[in-house]
Order: structure tokens, then sequence, then C-alpha cells
């Protein structure tokens, strides 16, 4: 597994003021839209394209285009889809699947109660869009499933992470080197409600200010 914590100032900037209480939700949604488009310039350096030619009004010229079957962006319900169109601006030929998970609190499994993906994901590059890497077992279950349908690799874009959520993933993941992680920050811990220490707090509720 690839690790990268994009180290950037444009990055820190726009981390610092999501973290801030009093950044209002419309500010929030901005700031999140154009750090995932930071985080995503990162995140499409291995996407795979072909070569094919360019006429300039001077000269025909060497330039490339997005492989074919084009990637797949999958936001996580519902704070992913927050991230979505930070996303796919930037690569607007993919196609996007939905997967909604959700936590059952007398078990602690993940549930998949929403999915809207393609049945064969044969050969396809995927891009996972969850803001909070808190204990990792979204994103563990949502890569296994996307495995599973046959994705050839899969990048996961977080916000923020924590330690305990990284760790699980690399006891997941770390020997596969099909899977990568972007993040805007790597906090201290989490909290006894699994909450991201400092982190930003609950990124839907900021994004769409009802709980
Ligand atoms: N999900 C959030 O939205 N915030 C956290 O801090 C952890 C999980």
């Amino acid at each position: 597994m690839r690790v990268q914590v994009v180290d950037h100032p444009l990055v820190a900037h726009k981390v610092s003021v999501l973290r801030d209480k009093n950044t209002p939700s419309p500010v929030f949604r901005q700031l999140t839209d154009e750090l995932v488009t930071l985080l995503a310039y990162e995140a499409t350096r291995d996407v795979k394209t072909v070569e094919i030619q360019v006429q300039t009004p001077v000269a025909t010229t060497k330039g490339i285009a997005f492989a074919k079957p084009t990637p797949l962006v999958v936001p996580i319900l519902r704070a992913g889809l927050g991230m979505l169109e930070g996303m796919t601006r930037l690569v607007p030929t993919a196609e996007v699947g939905f997967l909604g998970m959700a936590r059952n609190e007398e078990t602690l499994d993940i549930i998949t109660y929403a999915e809207r993906l393609p049945a064969d994901l044969t050969g396809r590059q995927v891009f996972v869009l969850d803001p909070m890497l808190a204990t990792g077992g979204t994103l563990i279950e949502s890569i296994k499933f996307l495995f599973a349908r046959g994705a050839a690799d899969v990048t996961c874009i977080c916000l923020i992470a924590a330690p305990e959520g990284l760790a699980r993933l690399e006891e997941a993941y770390g020997d596969n080197d099909k899977v990568h992680l972007i993040l805007g920050a790597l906090d201290e811990k989490l909290d006894e409600n699994s909450y991201i220490v400092p982190g930003l707090g609950d990124a839907g509720d900021r994004l769409y200010g009802v709980a």
C-alpha cells in the first residue's frame, strides 16, 4: 500500500480552515471541493493513459487520453458526496458509482446499505472518496467490495486520517501494491467516540449542516 500525506501549503491552509469550528457550511463545502482537487492531482499520478495524436494549429504532436475502461469514482455516502465534484472536475470522463456504508452499532460490523456500481469492475481503476479515515472499518470493507468486483487498483482519497485507522489499513492491505491512500493530513488519535483528534468534527454535519 502506498500512503501519501500531501505536503503542500495550499493543502495545509485549506485543512486549517476546515478544522475551524466557526467555518460555516457553505465555506466548508467550497474548501472541501478545492482541497479534493488538490489531492486528486496527486491521486491520479498513476492513472492509465494511452498515446494519441493531437493536431495543433501548427503541427501534429503526441498527446495522451485516459485509457479505457475509464476510471470509476466512488464517493462513500454521505460525506464522500461533498468530495465528488472536486474529483470529477479533474477526471471529467470518469464514471461515478455509489457506496453507502454504515456501522451496526450493536455488532460494530460494517454493513453496505446502498450500492450502485457496475457489476464488473475488471481492469477498472477506482478512486474512493471518504473525508475521514477514522477506525478504517468503512474503507477496508469498501476496498474488499471493489476488489471482489474485479477492480484493478483502488486509490482512497481522505481529507484527514487517524493513526489508528491507518494502522488497520496497513494491517489489511500493507502488502498490496494495488491500494493507495492519499491524505490531506494525518492527525494525532481517535477519541473514545471514534472522532479524529484534532480533526474537524463530523464531516457530514459540517458539509450539510444537519445530523
Ligand atoms: N467521521 C467524521 O465525520 N469525523 C470524525 O472525526 C470521524 C469520523
